[in-house]
């Protein structure tokens, strides 16, 4: 890194910081505005975040002469970083943004000349926090990023969690009619009970893996619900449709894909579980034929059942 961009940097740098509170507020902005999803992945508040980022920018900047005590101080910031599920493609999002924000901020002092030297600095910047970042090695089935995604976009359905509930249900019936008649409460109140179980599930979503064995039990015993493996597509595809009506634009691709991620598991490890109970019950009468009115709560009982698992599982950790 040469002399002239590491001035340049820290003299534009240097027109930033008096106004840092307003430039990290540019910053997520803009940010956000790139990527929806990404506002999911922060749990401090964005203030709070914004302090800490200028303040490490600002190490960095300051770190430029010295980049033999830099660089493990990056080094270190990488790796935490995975367990916040940042990927990769995320430091473009956030070069983008940055370089966006000192656009603002510098206006016509944000010449070419600096525009090249910040690209060049952010670029050794992000490449020794991803170098750090794959390093680290994630254990679980349920990535952090994942996690995090889902987590923080039901946040954002709380709130409109009556609204939620009755958007599932139209959808549901609206793919599957036939579940109309078999639904015997007040759907407002199993529309409560809903969101409320789903919560809690959501919250143990970070611990999957100790709840294999009780999803297990519970696909095992929606055998007898009448419950079928279709049931489990028509429940995913009421809920993310539910996702998507609620979180808007933020439901972006990636948060998608986390929560059919989670979905997925649970429903695939309570089919094969319900298969084997299936197999190991041949010749015996099939529930599955015996799917009739009685088993009214077949959906209802599919994913509340599934979400007290998770519940019970949460209370023990
Ligand atoms: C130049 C690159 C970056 C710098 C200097 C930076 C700086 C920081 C700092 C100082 C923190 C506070 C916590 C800590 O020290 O571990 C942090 C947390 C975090 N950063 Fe970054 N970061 C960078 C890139 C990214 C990228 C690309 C993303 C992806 C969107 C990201 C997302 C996060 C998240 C999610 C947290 C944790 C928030 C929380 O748990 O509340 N960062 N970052």
């Amino acid at each position: 890194m040469d002399e002239e961009t590491k001035t340049l940097v820290k003299e534009s740098w240097g027109l930033v910081m008096p106004i840092s509170e307003k430039a990290a507020e540019l910053f997520y902005g803009r940010l956000f505005e790139l990527d929806p999803g990404l506002k999911f992945l922060f749990k401090a508040p964005i203030n709070v975040q914004g302090k800490l980022l200028m303040k490490a920018l600002d190490g960095a900047v300051s770190g430029l002469d010295d980049l033999e005590a830099l660089v493990p101080v990056l080094t270190q910031l990488g790796a935490r970083h995975a367990p916040y599920g940042v990927l990769p493609k995320d430091y473009d999002t956030v070069g983008a943004a940055f370089l966006w924000t000192l656009e603002q901020g510098l206006g016509d002092a944000f010449t070419e000349d600096v525009k090249a030297a910040w690209t060049a600095v952010y670029g050794v910047i992000a490449k020794v926090m991803i170098d750090a970042q794959e390093e680290v090695k994630l254990e679980g089935p349920v990535s952090p990023r994942t996690v995090r995604l889902v987590q923080g976009s039901w946040a954002m359905v709380v709130p409109i969690a009556d609204k939620a509930a009755q958007i599932f249900y139209e959808k549901l019936f609206e793919i599957d009619p036939t579940l109309k008649p078999l639904f015997h409460s007040n759907l407002e109140e199993q529309g409560k009970k809903l969101m409320q179980m789903l919560g809690v599930a959501v919250k143990g979503v970070s611990k999957l893996e100790s709840i294999v064995p009780a999803v297990q039990e519970l696909g095992a015993r929606h055998v007898a619900y009448g419950v079928k493996d279709e049931d489990y597509d028509t429940v995913s595809e009421a809920l993310l449709f539910t996702l998507k009506t609620g979180l808007e634009e933020s439901f972006t691709d990636d948060v998608k894909a986390a929560w059919v991620e989670v979905y997925t598991l649970l429903s695939e490890t309570m089919k094969a579980a319900a298969k084997e109970t299936l197999d190991t019950s041949a010749g015996s009468t099939s529930p599955v034929d015996t799917r009739t009115a009685d088993a009214s709560i077949n959906v209802a009982m599919l994913l509340s059942g599934l979400l007290v698992a998770v519940a019970v599982v949460q209370t023990v950790l």
